[in-house]
């Protein structure tokens, strides 16, 4: 089966490799190959930046990756972090019918279902207006603190988040901080979803804390199969601060979405 990942912002698909590792070695369960394609505007995505990264925009430009990427009708399940799980929300709500045959579930990492509040729109504006104002590394600054627990500093997890927050192009950053501020809220397609859910969260995620996943499994009354894990000594990149925990989580959710 394979794993299509979505990253968060402002990160890129690096954040995926120890998983995409351990699927291709066979640590994964059931799940032995992962799709983590770039969101618009950087890496490898062919898809130009825009002004705004509405997070619908975002999920078109995945429905068409996953065509182009995965074999037709090879079951996958859909998985995100943050913004990568806010996505997910519109994959699910504009494509979800498309890929019904074959999307078998879905692991959220790290996010929320809830919109930002005027504090948060707040926020998005004037991280917006630094980034214009003092480039990239305004969003180093303004991130790194948050992203990790406090046992990574000086890891090759910090190391790979610096870099990949340093290799976003500062117009991608800033219409993904457009975009993240107007997005829809997700519960509502949590509350339809009728197929296994895994919900993953780091015990220090400063971002979209526990009380965060525990609010979107709360909803999950259709789902046949629910698991939340809360990750001891991860913040919000807990498929990258402890990939063996998020491996485990992901391949029970697997060998669930794969029970008749
Ligand atoms: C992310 O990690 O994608 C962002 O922190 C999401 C957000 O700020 O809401």
């Amino acid at each position: 089966m394979h794993l299509v990942a979505l990253h968060g912002y402002p990160l890129d698909h690096r954040m995926w490799d120890p998983l995409a590792e351990r699927a291709a070695s066979g640590r994964l369960g059931p799940v032995t190959s992962v799709f983590a394609p770039d969101l618009r505007g950087r890496g490898r995505s062919p898809h130009a930046a825009a002004a705004l990264h509405a997070m619908s925009l975002l999920a078109d430009d995945v429905a068409r990756d996953i065509e182009g990427a995965l074999p037709a009708d090879a079951p996958f399940l859909l998985g995100g972090l943050s913004m990568g799980g806010y996505v997910c929300f519109e994959l699910l709500k504009r494509h979800g019918a498309r890929f019904r045959g074959r999307l078998k579930g879905l692991a959220l990492f790290d996010t929320k279902a809830s919109a930002d509040d005027d504090a948060g729109r707040a926020g998005r504006k004037a991280a917006i207006e630094a980034i214009r104002k003092d480039g990239i590394e305004a969003a180093l600054t303004a991130m790194l603190p948050k992203l990790l627990a406090r046992g990574a500093r000086g890891s090759s997890a910090e190391a790979l988040v610096k870099s990949m927050i340093l290799a976003t192009p500062p117009a991608t950053a800033m219409a993904d901080l457009a975009g993240l501020a107007v997005r829809d809220e997700g519960f509502e397609v949590l509350s339809a979803w009728d197929r296994p859910l895994l919900v993953a969260v780091g015990d220090e995620d400063a971002i979209a804390p526990p009380p965060d996943a525990e609010a979107m499994t709360a909803v999950a009354a259709r789902a046949p199969w629910v698991k939340l894990l809360t990750v001891p000594g991860a913040g919000h990149m807990a498929p990258l601060e402890q990939p063996d925990e998020a491996a485990a989580g992901l391949a029970e959710l697997a060998e669930a979405a794969l029970r008749p």
